[in-house]
């Protein structure tokens, strides 16, 4: 079906008007006729087109441009279809030629009606918006339920002592709240990103017909109120030919993924040295190693980062050096982003459960904080804090770390200052300072400064995540809202017709 059937359908039809009927025996029906169909895929789209095959209709009424009775025939079929389901659909190489060949069976070629001013080109773009919006709000939905999770853990944890690593050393003790709002500040992002995402998906190519517009008079910002989009795309040519919001929507599903494998590897590592216990539910076993309790799930979400930068790559590679306007391969270009969204938006729901439900081995914690001399930059800052400048500071507690390495103490940093400084530390500060900076909890609850992980400094970030959770959940439900109140509304019109 390279063209799309007219208002009147006499033009490349059939007798009995049923033209897409007679056209797909010529063009499809032969051995690439699997090839050629998206029919099973489009089982995502099914309500999509169903709603957009409503508001089309309503509005074709409204314009007088379908007749009340023929609307009202068509729409008393689009309800039979839909309570019939998706499996129940046959003829068509997509979900939009299936759902108007089952419209004509019922109604008649009145039926061919709903087709008028419009192209699958427009209407498929309208169903993929439709439905990756929905998809999108869950997405978003699941990255607030795993900050809330992160937001709990900080709650619980402020003053749980942990090592900070970098280069996977240890570097200096941090606490388990820094660390775990430290991911939910990155997910704050992957919130927004979404929602910028939903924003740009959310606006109605419907009426662009095939790329170039119609003379029928449409009324385009109609059928986007009705189909609760924000705006009509302002060029038809662009409403057709345009999927960088899937682009866009999966890119910033792949940032989303790739955030959650840090997190997961994390958890990986802290499982290892005990400093964590994944709940059993987020947990697997070996079959051969009967003692083992694995984070599988972790390393699950891990590679899912993986999938999603792999459909990334997929759709682009796809899009890339597509003329205008529509082509085939847009086919293609869906499967991508709803394979990433199931599986992004599954793996942030596991691990804000794993995050929700593991436990945190307070003890382990301690005795690992202050591995590796991690106190080691906390001594220098308090050497440089009484005068010293820091990068002499730096020579004397590396010269103590050199000797003493893990058990530097006050006396090994003493003889270190005497050979580098040719004076006692106890020149420059008393040795309860010293002390203080080499104890882990001190040495955290020292770093006051905006960001930092002593305990008040982590309860202003608690208050400000807190905060932006509530916000990012109030537009969420406004946004849900919108969509359930067109919903309503079609729904609304639709009865006034059947
Ligand atoms: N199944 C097609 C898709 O998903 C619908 C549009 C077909 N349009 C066309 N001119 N062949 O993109």
């Amino acid at each position: 079906m390279s063209e799309e059937p007219t208002a009147n359908g006499d033009e490349d039809g059939g007798e009995d008007g049923s033209e897409g009927v007679v056209r797909r025996d010529r063009f499809s029906g032969g051995p690439a006729r699997g090839f050629l169909s998206s029919l099973s895929a489009d089982e995502r789209i099914f309500a999509a087109d169903l709603a957009v095959d409503r508001a089309h209709v309503v509005m074709l009424a409204e314009q007088g441009i379908v007749e009340a009775d023929t609307a009202g025939e068509i729409l008393a079929a689009l309800e039979e279809i839909e309570d019939a389901g998706h499996d129940a659909l046959s003829e068509g190489e997509d979900v939009h030629e299936a759902i108007e060949t089952a419209v004509i069976e019922r109604a008649g070629p009145d039926g061919g009606r709903m087709h008028t001013a419009r192209s699958r080109n427009d209407e498929v773009a309208t169903c993929i918006r439709y439905r990756l919006r929905a998809d999108l709000l869950d997405a978003i939905e699941a990255t607030l339920e795993a900050r809330g999770a992160l937001i709990e853990t900080a709650e619980a944890e402020r003053e749980t002592v942990i090592p900070g690593f970098t280069h996977l050393q240890p570097a200096q003790p941090t606490t388990v709240a820094h660390w775990a709002l430290s991911y939910e500040r990155a997910l704050a992002r992957e919130t927004a990103r979404l929602l910028d995402a939903y924003d740009r998906t959310n606006q109605s190519p419907l009426g662009a017909a095939a790329f170039a517009g119609t003379p029928f008079d449409i009324d385009r910002e109609r059928t986007a109120d009705l189909l609760g989009f924000e705006g009509t795309m302002a060029n038809a040519m662009d409403a057709v030919s345009a999927r960088d919001f899937l682009v866009e929507s999966t890119a910033a599903l792949a940032t989303l993924a790739t955030t959650l494998s840090g997190l997961a590897e994390d958890v990986v590592i802290y499982a290892k040295s005990g400093y964590v216990e994944v709940d059993d539910a987020y947990a697997s076993t070996s079959s051969i190693m009967p003692q083992k309790k694995n984070p599988d799930t972790l390393e699950l979400v891990r590679a899912r980062a993986g999938d999603a930068a792999a459909g990334l790559n997929g759709l682009l590679t796809t899009l890339k050096g597509l003329p205008r306007a529509y082509n085939r391969d847009l086919q293609r270009a869906g499967g991508h982003a709803w394979r990433a969204i199931d599986g992004v938006s599954e793996a942030t729901e596991v691990a804000a459960g794993a995050i929700a439900t593991a436990e945190w081995n307070d003890e382990a914690l301690a005795d690992a904080a202050g591995e590796g001399f991690s106190t080691a930059t906390g001594v220098a800052d308090a050497l440089a804090m009484a005068g010293v400048p820091f990068r002499t500071a730096h020579e004397v507690v590396a010269s103590a770390a050199e000797v003493a390495g893990d058990d530097a103490d006050f006396d090994a940093l003493d003889a270190a200052a005497r050979d580098t400084l040719g004076e006692s530390l106890t020149a420059y500060v008393d040795r309860e300072t010293i002390e203080a900076a080499l104890d882990p909890a001190e040495s955290v609850a020292s770093r006051d400064s905006a960001g930092g992980p002593a305990p008040e400094a982590v309860a202003e970030q608690i208050a400000s995540a807190r905060d932006d959770h509530a916000a990012d959940s109030d537009t969420l439900a406004e946004r849900r809202t919108a969509i359930d109140d067109a919903a309503e509304k079609l729904q609304a019109e639709v009865e006034t017709y059947v």
